[in-house]
C-alpha cells in the first residue's frame, strides 16, 4: 500500500486511492462539489485543489489524482488557500445571491464552502447570466441559474439510475444542464437528483417553500415501498413529514426513492398519517387551493 505524507503526517492508503481520499484518511477536510463517493470522477469543479510534490508547481485537483508512494501533500499552504478562494469566486460569478429564498439555504454546500474557503467579496462587475428553468417531472423542481455545472446529476442518472436522461448542452458560460426536449426524468430515483445536487439547482418539488432545514427533526426509518427496505430519513416538523431522504447519500445514493415518489403533492399523506400516528386506514383527497393532500381517516 502506498505511503503518503499529508501535512507532515505519514499515512498508508489503499492501492488505487486518490489524493482526496488520502487527505480524508488523514483527517483533513477537502472542499469539493463535483466529487461524490458513489459516482465516477469528473474533476470539473476544481474546488479540491491541493499542493502535491513531486509534481508540477501548481495546485492540483486531488479528486482526480491517484495517491502514489512517497507523495507529499499539503492542504494548508498559502497557494492552496488562494487557489480555493479563486475557484470559489469564479463559481459565484454566475450564481445568484438568492440564498434567502432558496430551499437549499441552510444545507447548501456552496453556501457552507463559500463561508469557509471563499473571499468575503467579489470583483465581478458584469451582468450575471440567467438560464431558463427546466421541467424535470413531478418530483424535481429546478432553478438552473443556480447550477454550477458539477455534472453530479448527469453522472447519477447514467451510472446509478441507469437512465441517460440528463446532459449538458453548449460550452463555457453557455453550458446548461437539461433533460432534453423538456422531458420528465422518468426514473424512480428522480428524487435522488436533488440529494446529489450540491447547490439549489435541483430541489424537491413537494417540499418547495414549505420549510427550512433547521426547523426539521430527523427521524430514521425504513422505506416500506421498496423491496429491499432501504434506510431512509424522515424530516419532520412537529407532527408532519416535510420530506423523505436517503439515510445517507454517501453510503447509498439510491434509497428513499420509492417512498419519496409516493410523496408527491397528490400522495403526500401516505406518510403524513404515519407522522400523525392516527394508526387508521386513511384515504387522501386533494382540496382545491391546498397544495398538500389532506388526511381523511376512515372509520
Ligand atoms: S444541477 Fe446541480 S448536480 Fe446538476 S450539474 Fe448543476 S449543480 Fe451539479
Ligand atoms: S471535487 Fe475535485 S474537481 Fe471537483
Amino acid at each position: 500500500m502506498p505511503k503518503v505524507t499529508v501535512d507532515g503526517t505519514e499515512i498508508e492508503v489503499p492501492q488505487g486511492a486518490t489524493v482526496l481520499q488520502a487527505c480524508e484518511l488523514a483527517g483533513k477536510e477537502i472542499p469539493r462539489f463535483c466529487y461524490h463517493e458513489r459516482l465516477s470522477i469528473a474533476g470539473n469543479c476544481r474546488m479540491c485543489l491541493v499542493e502535491v510534490a513531486p509534481g508540477p508547481p501548481k495546485p492540483q485537483a486531488s479528486c482526480a489524482l491517484p495517491a502514489a508512494d512517497g507523495q507529499s501533500i499539503r492542504t494548508d499552504t498559502p497557494m492552496v488557500k488562494k487557489a480555493r478562494e479563486g475557484v470559489m469566486e469564479f463559481l459565484l460569478i454566475n450564481h445568484p445571491l438568492d440564498c434567502p429564498i432558496c430551499d437549499q439555504g441552510g444545507e447548501c454546500d456552496l453556501q457552507d464552502q463559500a463561508m469557509a474557503y471563499g473571499r468575503p467579496f467579489s470583483r465581478f462587475d458584469e451582468n450575471k447570466r440567467a438560464i431558463d428553468d427546466k421541467y424535470m417531472g413531478p418530483v424535481i423542481k429546478t432553478a438552473m441559474t443556480r447550477c454550477i455545472q458539477c455534472t453530479r446529476c448527469i453522472r447519477f442518472s447514467e451510472e446509478v439510475a441507469g437512465v441517460p436522461a440528463l446532459g449538458m448542452l453548449y460550452r463555457g458560460e453557455d453550458s446548461q444542464i437539461t433533460s432534453y426536449l423538456e422531458r420528465a426524468v422518468e426514473t424512480e430515483m428522480a428524487g435522488n437528483l436533488a440529494d446529489v445536487c450540491p447547490v439549489g439547482a435541483l430541489l424537491q418539488r413537494p417540499q418547495s417553500f414549505e420549510s427550512r432545514p433547521w426547523e426539521l427533526r430527523r427521524v430514521p426509518g425504513i422505506d416500506v415501498m421498496d423491496a429491499v427496505g432501504s434506510n431512509i430519513r424522515f424530516d419532520v416538523r412537529q407532527r408532519q413529514v416535510m420530506r423523505i431522504l436517503p439515510a445517507s447519500t454517501t453510503t447509498s445514493t439510491r434509497s428513499g426513492s420509492a417512498t419519496r415518489l409516493g410523496t408527491t403533492p397528490t400522495r403526500l399523506c401516505a406518510t403524513d398519517s404515519i407522522a400523525r400516528g392516527c394508526g387508521k386506514r386513511a384515504s387522501f383527497a386533494k382540496r382545491p387551493g391546498v397544495k398538500r393532500s389532506t388526511c381523511l381517516p376512515q372509520n
